[in-house]
């Protein structure tokens, strides 16, 4: 039997703009809570950031659900606060809070940091790519991942997960030449971390833009569009053709000027945007998304409702399935197996 070659990859199809009769899916943050395999192989692990620097175990928690439902797509399992993590800042998370970082809200707080540590600490993260890469099944494909600069800043500015956001605003526009070291470095950690997790076997990458909404219209051209389209550029000049998915969130009316701008290859467009709104970026490359991720978590007519349109509006385009944001840790795994019988054929209403 001939091997299977990248172009037999409907995902990787789809990310070169070629329109498929069945969508592929995957789902942001697939690997999770939601699924009981994984919550065995969290508790051996012992502590989170341990699951993501031990090759064997993010490994398996990567495969688990392209095992269990047939995913297009393996979502390489780590977390966007690796980087920060790596470029020194203390890390860890806390059960029940998320992620506690020792807050960086000064020059003198990012003296200490160094993108120099960046290879030596991700050495277990490109392990983990080639273990995935060498055992994925044929037509599904390797998606690697990072927080885009503006996101992880918020992170570790704020110290932790935020509402308002104030503190890493008020040091954006407090001071600006300072702010704009932190993401300058975040920048090439990003773009470095990026160009070797495909150097290790990822054939597309996702940045996680997850906050990029929360951002007034100039600070969003400097915050968010510039240091992505730096990235773009960077990982291109070590890898021309690597497929690069942007994910704006909450970008709303920006989500056509951040594509145009930034050169991403596709857009993952989060719950908010309108089926209009995606069908009109669609026309000019390929989209992701943007199932509301509460549909999934409720399941019944809500959730076939919702595939039916979404794969009516789209999928006479180049369309990747999958949801606006992360799945919910209460999610049943029979919805999701529901979801992917649904978008496959299964019981949708096709438009003609
Ligand atoms: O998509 C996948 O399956 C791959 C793995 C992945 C994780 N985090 C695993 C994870 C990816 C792509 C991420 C991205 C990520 N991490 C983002 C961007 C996407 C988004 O959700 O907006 C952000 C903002 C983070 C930061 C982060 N990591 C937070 C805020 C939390 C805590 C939230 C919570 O639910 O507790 C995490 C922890 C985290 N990352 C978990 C997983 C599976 C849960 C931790 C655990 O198992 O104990």
């Amino acid at each position: 039997m001939q091997a299977k070659t990248k172009s037999d990859k409907p995902l990787l199809r789809v990310l070169a703009g070629q329109q498929q009769a069945v969508p592929p899916i995957w789902l942001m943050r697939q690997a999770g809570r939601y699924l009981p395999e994984y919550r065995a192989v969290r508790q051996e692990a012992g502590s989170f950031l341990n699951l993501c620097y031990t090759p064997a175990a993010a490994a398996e928690v990567t495969l688990q659900p392209v095992r269990r439902f047939g995913m297009d797509a393996a979502i390489l399992f780590s977390d966007i606060l690796v980087v920060p993590h790596a470029l020194g800042q203390e890390v860890g998370f806390v059960e029940g809070e998320g992620p506690k970082l020792a807050p960086a809200r000064s020059a003198a707080d990012l003296a200490g940091l160094s993108v120099d540590r960046v290879a030596g600490h991700m050495a277990p993260v490109y392990e983990t790519v080639e273990r995935v890469a060498a055992a994925l099944p044929a037509g599904a494909a390797l998606i690697g991942f990072a927080g885009a600069p503006w996101t992880v800043a918020s992170y570790m500015v704020e110290g932790g997960t935020s509402r308002t956001f104030e503190r890493v605003r008020a040091f954006a526009l407090g001071d600006e030449p300072a702010f704009g070291d932190l993401i300058a470095l975040l920048v090439e950690a990003t773009t470095r971390y990026l160009a070797a997790q495909v150097d290790a076997g990822a054939e597309a990458v996702q940045l996680f833009d997850s906050w990029a909404g929360v951002l007034p219209e100039r600070q969003f051209g400097k915050w968010v569009i510039a240091p992505t389209a730096e990235i773009v550029r960077g990982v291109r000049a070590v890898h021309p053709d690597v497929p690069i998915i942007g994910f704006p969130r909450g970008a709303g009316a920006r989500y056509e000027g951040y594509a145009s701008a930034t050169g991403v290859s596709a857009l993952a467009l989060d719950e908010t945007v309108s089926l209009d709104e995606a069908v009109r970026l669609q026309a000019r490359r390929p989209v992701q998304g943007n199932l509301d991720p509460v549909a999934l978590l409720l399941g019944g007519a809500a959730l076939e409702d919702s595939v039916s349109l979404l794969v009516e509006a789209l999928a006479h385009g180049p369309y990747i399935f999958n949801l606006g944001h992360g799945i919910n840790k209460e999610t049943p795994p029979a919805h999701v197996e529901r979801l992917v019988e649904l978008v496959r054929g299964g019981g949708v209403r096709h438009g003609g």
